[in-house]
């Protein structure tokens, strides 16, 4: 081998490092966000959901990651509450294993139930807010009954989730001062006071007209996306669908359909 053919070879070298050591530094970090994102946060396998003595879904299997938007859809009465409320710990899990926010459900009792709770947040369709104290108060009920003691730290943390959801200066309105969308944005506040990875929402749009429904699902869409937050949403309506697309589950006939297609006709 001559001196310049050997110059050449060590230079191609560099050159080839020089070109893919970047790329191998991309793809790596890549596979690290894929992997994080491809974290479940709710694991349910072979589980039934009951009311009671009655059995609603049978055999359910979901998993959703970290992050992810899924819609729970389906008629009314075909147990979207019901499976809602399992992942809550407000109805037990006796048949079949499930795993939420890093917490078994088997065997939850109601003094493990509040340990879940501060790591999840609920919304409903009807707010349930509490009518007699304005909104500070409400999410500072929620802070203390959820171990929160310094009365700075609260504060800070009410007026950060107000801002959220763009509500900063609603803080001392009174729920009955407020509208049913601006509501609905304190139902959300306080399902993030304890910053959950996980929010259930209940057909929160149920009870909104559908221009305010479009701004709720924007700031949930939002919600999700910025903070990495996984968000299930029971609905039964197919607009809000069609206008905010994603993963769907479906609850019919007693059973659980994961990506099923919606036949809107
Ligand atoms: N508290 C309850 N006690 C007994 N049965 C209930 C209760 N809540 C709901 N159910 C029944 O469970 C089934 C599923 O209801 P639900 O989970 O509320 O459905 P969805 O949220 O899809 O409308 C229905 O047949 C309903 O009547
Ligand atoms: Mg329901």
């Amino acid at each position: 081998m001559t001196a310049s053919s050997a110059i050449f070879i060590i230079n191609i070298n560099i050159v080839l490092f020089l070109y893919f050591f970047p790329l191998g530094c991309i793809s790596f970090t890549l596979h690290q966000i894929e992997k994080s994102m491809a974290e479940p946060i709710i694991e349910l396998s072979n589980a039934s959901i009951f009311q009671g003595q009655d059995l609603i879904l049978e055999d359910v299997n979901i998993t959703v990651n970290k992050g992810e938007f899924v819609y729970l859809i389906g008629k009314t009465g075909t147990g979207k509450s019901s499976l809602l409320k399992t992942l809550y710990g407000e109805l037990p899990l006796t048949v079949g294993e499930g795993t939420i926010a890093g917490f078994s459900l088997n065997g939850m009792t109601w003094k493990t139930v509040p340990y879940l709770r501060r790591n999840l947040g609920v919304v409903f369709q009807d707010f349930q807010l509490l009518t007699d104290r304005n909104v500070n108060d409400n999410l500072k009920f929620v802070l203390r009954a959820t171990g929160w003691k310094e009365e700075k730290l609260m504060d800070e943390k009410i007026v950060d989730v107000l801002s959220k959801v763009g509500l900063k200066s609603k803080g001392f309105k009174m729920p009955f001062e407020l509208s049913g969308g601006e509501q609905q944005r304190i139902d959300i506040a306080r399902a993030l006071l304890n910053s959950p990875k996980l929010i259930l929402a209940d057909e929160p749009t149920g009870n909104l007209d559908p221009e305010t429904s479009d701004e709720i699902m924007s700031l949930l869409f939002s919600i999700s996306r910025d903070y990495n937050t996984a968000v299930v949403m029971a609905s039964h309506d197919y607009i809000v669908v069609q206008k905010f697309p994603a993963r769907i589950i479906r609850t019919e006939k007693g059973k659980v359909m994961d990506n099923a297609t919606i036949n809107m006709h």
